[in-house]
């Protein structure tokens, strides 16, 4: 399985940041064909990223939110179709910020998952406990909750065609990441989910882990039990230190 590295900048960089970091990120950073590198700005500099990487179709773009209507009276929404249409591949569904700031339910990741697939974009689900349930021992139970309902109207193929990125709440953001082992934990618990919900197609799913992800904690998270790529926040925004840990 190749690992997936994935930036998501979240609001930052506009059009023409975004069209300067790729310059950057390209010439530091050689075709290969061995990992999937993925980069998420905010909608409206999706554009500018694709046709800055118009050389370079390897590398891929998406959009860091949905809507799971195709069109209509939902003011300040974007719809699958519309991003796909922008230049998006792929499209994170149910990130904690969304989730938490924006008060995003279960349900709504699941039908923007399955909005996504039907659009021809690969949905990103993600999940993750918040440090409340992590003490409470919720952990398991939360994260496997949010996946039943993030994939429930994604059908076994569709469960089959997503990835899913593992983002403990208390780790975004704030310095602290989940330890190897303790991501291995829920990343072996997610990939049996995984199997019972998609069969043996779901073998392959990357599961990504994000969190505090930097050049210098990316190797030993990576090398982590069914650790499948790295979904890569603010250390996502600098070219260089991009191109390094795309490189790990
Ligand atoms: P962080 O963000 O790397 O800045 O912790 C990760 C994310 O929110 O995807």
């Amino acid at each position: 399985m190749q690992p997936v590295f994935a930036a998501n900048w979240k609001m930052n960089h506009g059009p023409e940041e975004a069209a300067e970091f790729v310059r950057r990120f390209v010439a530091g950073f050689a075709p290969t064909s061995d990992r999937t590198v993925i980069l998420f700005p905010s909608a409206l500099a999706v554009a500018a990223a694709r046709e800055g990487l118009r050389a370079r179709p390897e590398i891929k773009v998406g959009v860091q939110n949905i809507h799971w209507e195709e069109r209509g009276a939902f003011t300040g929404e974007t719809s699958a179709p519309i991003a796909r249409a922008a230049g998006a591949d792929y499209a994170l569904v149910g990130h904690s910020e969304r989730r938490h700031v924006f008060g995003e339910t279960d349900e709504q990741a699941g039908k923007k998952v399955a909005a996504g697939l039907r659009a021809g974009l690969t949905p990103v689900l993600c999940v993750g406990e918040t440090a409340a349930e992590r003490e409470r021992g919720e952990t398991a139970a939360v994260v496997l909750r949010q996946l039943r309902s993030g994939l429930a109207q994604a059908g076994r193929a569709g469960v089959a065609a997503c990835l899913v990125a593992y983002e403990p709440v208390w780790a975004i953001g704030t310095g602290e990441t989940a330890t190897p082992r303790d991501a291995a934990e829920v990343h072996v618990a997610i990939r049996a989910e995984l199997r019972a919900l998609g069969g043996d197609g779901a073998v392959n799913v990357p599961i990504l882990y994000g969190g505090s992800v930097n050049q210098e904690n990316a190797a030993a998270l990576l090398a982590a039990d069914e650790v499948g790529g790295l979904l890569v926040g603010g250390a996502s925004l600098d070219a260089e230190r991009w191109c390094t840990i795309a490189r790990t």
